[in-house]
């Protein structure tokens, strides 16, 4: 969902902003820009499709000047072509703005500005914005910002700068994330961390109805009524190399390998001999006694990490578990209240359904635990309480790293609850903490062990376009994960089936040669599953298994066996999806498709 970049100090600006822009390339875009300001002029250089374009750009016209702005736009208002890609300027040429998120109001104020002369050149909404600032400058920008927020109406982030102020930018932000970056003499403003990282860690993070006014030398933060604001200055632990693909030829692959990594890390200092050890939660034990309901809100994979939650949580503290999608959870009137524990579970904190999911279960009185990787971003500041998944920027569109920490943080928070609540003895706590510490290194072994022969089956994947994953239990819920991943990069249409149901309809889409990967970890439920596949092969589904190292049985049953390393039946769901992860990437990749940006997505979700 679109990405801001703006710098302001003594360097060349134009390679800083597309610099910039390409590590905010995640969030999904359809065209992109800069404007920077030569000492006279603000020189606006547009295009169409990928960044690249754009580099291609500045590479001949070279704008010089040491103050700039950067746009890359995911449409919303307007198809994605060079007139309404940003910068955006007004009549004058001396007003340009950079925009995220939606004036609601826009087509109201363009009659009016057109009604009084001015001229609009694109259908966005954005370029109300511009018009506003000429309307309302009396040579400061910031009243002019302010006057302008008192006239819109939306969920937004804006940049503004002003050929009359050439030593200022401004910002405002309501409802989109906005991150300055403090530097010695210069200051950099952008839509994510990553964007900045390369220059300083040292950031301040604006709330909804904050404005920052960046001056070489000076940042001041304040509301948009002018309230001056004070925050802490944040120290970001994350390092620029974590931002890059380091010899990768995608990010999703680099995030797919930097698993076991992401999750030792993500464990670090939360286990003990004692059990779990979470010091960032402060609930008191009468507190997490009380719950005797909790519900799990989230979109897409996070919600998917949720359907494992539940199994998860209610098989070791046995308190019922609801799963709801963030966008139903909203408008359903959903039944809590203080007895009801809420768990919301966003990658980038941002995603705007989750957070109104979050905001609807606070005003029913419910508490409200974040699980999210952004450090700052506005779930992790809304929530009660918060447990990150440290598994630093997750760059590619498709989810993966931050899947698998969605998946430990649900294991050992049902854990800490299980502890806490008296329903594990220290006999199965022990077992369950020793069985987590190996999780990381069965992944290594998993990637190295998996990988090559995927590379090879997911060949004959180009010439599919239907594909179905099946499990039961805690597999059911990886099949649903197996099957976005494989969707959303690969665009093969592929459905996730509890294997139990296929017979009550979807067995009649299964003919000789239907890719079916089936999920066989649970040896509760094996024999129920092993049936299930044979359902498949008697219509000559061509099949794939995920089971248990040892397990000999299966490859009676299927063509291809990728094998997972034994663990306790709950935490089969971190191995099993790794294999299912590289299937996708493969798939995609063979396919030609584009693989961390694959088309109609973004990665941060910013609108409803
Ligand atoms: C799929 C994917 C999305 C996100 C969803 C929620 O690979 O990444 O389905 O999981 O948009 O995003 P977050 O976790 O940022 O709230």
């Amino acid at each position: 969902m679109c990405g801001i970049v703006g710098y302001l100090g003594n360097q060349e600006a134009a390679e800083i902003l597309v610099d910039g822009l390409k590590k905010l390339e995640y969030r999904g875009y359809d065209s992109a820009g800069i404007a920077v300001y030569d000492g006279e002029n603000s020189k606006i250089l547009r295009s169409v499709g990928k960044l690249s374009e754009l580099a291609k750009l500045v590479d001949t016209n070279q704008p010089v000047g040491v103050v700039g702005i950067g746009h890359t736009r995911w449409a919303t208002h307007g198809k994605p072509c060079l007139d309404n890609a940003h910068p955006h300027s007004d009549c004058t040429g001396k007003f340009v703005v950079v925009h995220n998120g939606i004036i609601e109001n826009y087509l109201h104020l363009r009659e009016e500005l057109i009604e009084e002369g001015h001229k609009f050149i694109s259908e966005t909404d954005t370029e109300v914005l511009a018009h506003l600032l000429e309307k309302f400058y009396d040579g400061d920008l910031v009243k002019a910002v302010q006057k302008t927020v008192a006239t819109i109406k939306g969920a937004y982030a804006f940049l503004a700068f002003t050929e009359h102020e050439p030593d200022r930018l401004v910002a405002v932000r309501e409802d989109s994330p906005l991150v300055v970056g403090l530097g010695e003499g210069e200051q950099f403003i952008a839509s994510d961390i990553p964007a900045i990282l390369k220059h300083t860690n040292r950031v301040y993070i604006l709330n909804d109805g904050e404005m920052v006014d960046l001056s070489r030398d000076a940042v001041k933060l304040m509301t948009v009524k002018g309230e001056p604001v004070k925050r802490e200055i944040l120290t970001v632990d994350w390092n620029p190399e974590m931002a890059e693909k380091s010899g990768f030829e995608h990010f999703m692959l680099k995030e797919i390998h930097e698993q076991p990594e992401a999750l030792r890390r993500f464990l670090t200092g939360r286990l003990n001999e004692k059990g779990v050890h979470l010091e960032e939660l402060n609930f008191t034990v009468e507190e997490l006694r009380k719950y005797s309901k909790i519900f799990v809100v989230a979109c897409g994979t996070a919600y998917h990490s949720g359907l494992v939650g539940k199994y998860v949580i209610e098989q070791l503290v046995r308190i019922p578990v609801e799963v709801d999608i963030a966008s139903e959870f909203r408008y359903r009137s959903p039944l809590i209240d203080k007895s009801t524990l809420v768990i919301v579970v966003s990658q980038s904190g941002e995603t705007a359904d989750t957070l109104a999911a979050l905001r609807e279960a606070q005003g029913r009185g419910a508490r409200v635990v974040a699980f999210t990787n952004v450090v700052g971003s506005t779930i992790a500041r809304e929530a009660d309480q918060v447990l990150y998944l440290r598994v630093g920027p997750e760059i590619a569109v498709a989810s993966t790293k931050a899947y698998t920490a969605m998946l430990m943080a649900f294991y050992i928070f049902a854990l800490y609850l299980g502890q806490i609540r008296e329903t594990l003895g220290s006999e199965d706590l022990a077992k369950a903490v020793s069985a987590i510490k190996e999780i990381p290194a069965q992944i290594e072994k998993i990637i190295v062990n998996n990988e090559e022969p995927i590379k090879q089956f997911a060949e004959r994947f180009t010439q599919f376009e239907d594909a179905f994953f099946i499990g039961r239990g805690v597999d059911y819920a990886v099949a649903m994960e197996g099957s976005l991943k494989l969707k959303e990069i690969s665009y093969i249409h592929a459905e996730a089936y509890a294997a139990g149901e296929l017979k009550h309809g979807t067995l009649a889409l299964i003919i000789e040669g239907t890719p079916v990967i089936a999920l066989a970890t649970q040896k509760s439920i094996y024999e129920k599953v092993l049936s299930n596949i044979q359902e498949v092969r008697a219509r000559e589904a061509w099949v794939t298994a995920v089971a248990l190292e040892g397990d000999e049985e299966i490859k009676k049953s299927a063509d291809h066996v990728l094998y997972i390393p034994d663990t306790l039946e709950l935490f089969t769901s971190i191995l099993a999806i790794i294999s299912l992860q590289l299937l996708a990437y493969y798939a995609s990749k063979l396919r030609g498709c584009d693989v961390d940006q694959p088309r109609n997505l973004a990665k941060s979700v910013t609108v409803e």
